[in-house]
């Protein structure tokens, strides 16, 4: 049997009727039953702001960071927001790394899915977060690489997705994912 595992889901838009929102949840139906998908929310963390992280940070930073430091992996599904990352999950990434020595992503897997109803499948914002996880020490699923475009013709008007390849593309990607925690998890 294998062992089960958590996986903070962090998602780069707060917009009702968000294409990477449904994404997220087909991410969630299909996943392995292993991985466990804990919504972490971002949109109510004040900017950062180096000034405010004393011993009493904003209460928001404090419930993020919480949420975040006990999960075993995490998993960013996002937007491309003018070739890069939405500042709404930059942002978050920022807050979840201080105070300085005491950053919760450090050593945990993660998996990136971008999502644009565009077709190039936000590949410009899947590679810049790349960058952030080099300096955070997050080991990074490599392959498969999911770049969703063509987004807003894959669900139906309950959110639902009603594109077979695509859901079997996703079911794929969480199988690699769960199967790279687990391998990542051993190393440690
Ligand atoms: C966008 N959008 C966009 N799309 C893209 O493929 N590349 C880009 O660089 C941008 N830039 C961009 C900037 C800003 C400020 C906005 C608001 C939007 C369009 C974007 O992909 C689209 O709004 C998606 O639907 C956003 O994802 P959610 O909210 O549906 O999850």
């Amino acid at each position: 049997m294998s062992d089960s595992y958590r996986v903070a889901l962090l998602v780069g838009s707060l917009r009702r009727g968000s294409l990477n929102r449904m994404m997220a949840n087909t991410a969630r139906e299909v996943a392995p039953a292993n991985l466990t998908l804990v919504d972490v929310a971002i949109g109510d963390l004040p900017l950062y702001n180096q000034d405010l992280d004393t011993d009493s940070p904003p209460a928001a930073w404090k419930r993020f960071r919480d949420e975040v430091r006990p999960c075993d992996a995490v998993l960013f599904v996002t937007p491309e927001y003018n070739r890069s990352v939405p500042g709404l999950l930059k942002n978050a990434i920022d807050v979840g790394s201080r105070p300085y020595g005491q950053s919760v992503w450090g050593g945990k897997p993660a998996a990136v899915m971008s999502v644009s109803p565009g077709a190039l499948g936000a590949f410009g914002a899947n590679q810049h977060i790349r960058q952030s996880f080099v300096f955070l020490d997050m080991p990074i699923l490599q392959q498969p690489e999911a770049y969703i475009g063509n987004a807003a013709k894959m669900f139906d008007d309950q959110g639902r997705m009603t594109n077979d390849d695509t859901r079997e593309f996703v079911r794929k990607f969480m199988a690699a994912f769960a199967q790279w925690i687990a391998k990542t998890a051993r190393a440690r």
